[in-house]
């Protein structure tokens, strides 16, 4: 079955809101494993707006699924990733103004830094994601700089307007995928991922996780976390069942 794994930096977000402790994310990663979440993401921000580094220690501690720590390839957060060794690490571009990720990583542009953070990760047996648009030749560079996770950026695809344009990103995540697994890459999606587009993904067979905050989050101001959790786990296995 096609896994899911729950960001919980938006129950952050409402935490630091108040600047108090609650909601903590470290209670709703719980209730996320226990209603059958396969791991949990959490991207820890050079400027903290939500996952706070106490957030990433006690995290470490207490999931019993996966912890995937999602970042920019700057140093200090390195350091850290080094020091807490998640299950996985997911690297993204990261622009301070933005409200939230806005596009793959340029890994093209970058390749020898990105490179040079795999090979820290790797010394430390923790493997890499690159969240990727599905352009090919950004694929072939995740590739080539030794990445074993690409993550499909779904964002465009979520957010086009008309079925047309929607068919068109759909398609292109369907021909990514298939590239990137042809390459030996393990192959993930996310972003913008909601109770109305999430079916065709998570029926694309060479994508093994999807990764998704923000739909969830919001589901479950209204109908609770574990029930929110339940109803996209539900849609995840009517998507694996028309394989
Ligand atoms: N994947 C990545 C790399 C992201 O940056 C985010 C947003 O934090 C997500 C997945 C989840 O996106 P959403 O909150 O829209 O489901």
């Amino acid at each position: 079955m096609t896994k899911l794994a729950i960001n919980v930096d938006h129950v952050a977000t409402i935490r630091q809101a108040r600047g108090i402790s609650e909601p903590d994310p470290v209670s709703a990663a719980a209730i996320c494993e226990l209603a059958g979440a396969s791991g949990i993401v959490i991207h820890l921000r050079e400027d903290r707006r939500h996952i706070q580094d106490r957030d990433v220690f006690l995290l470490r501690q207490t999931i019993k699924t996966k912890l995937n720590l999602e970042m920019g390839a700057n140093k200090e957060i390195v350091k850290i990733a080094l020091n807490v060794k998640p299950d996985l690490i997911t690297l993204v571009p990261e622009k301070r103004q933005e409200l939230t990720t806005e596009g793959g990583l340029d890994v093209l542009s970058q390749k020898k830094k990105i490179a040079k953070v795999i090979e820290k990760m790797t010394a430390a047996s923790i493997p890499v994601s690159i969240f990727a648009d599905p352009d090919p030749d950004q694929l072939t560079a995740a590739y080539d700089v030794g990445a074993t996770f690409v993550e499909l950026h779904t964002g465009k695809y979520c957010d086009v307007i008309g079925e047309n344009n929607r068919q068109h990103e759909f398609q292109l995540l369907q021909e990514a995928a298939e590239a990137a697994a042809q390459m030996g890459l393990r192959v993930c999606a996310g972003h913008g991922l909601n109770y109305q587009n999430t079916v065709p993904i998570a029926a694309i067979d060479t994508i093994e996780e999807l990764s998704i905050g923000h739909a969830i989050i919001a589901r479950a101001v209204f109908v609770g976390l574990d029930q929110a959790v339940r109803e996209m786990l539900a849609l995840i296995r009517q998507a694996d069942s028309t394989m």
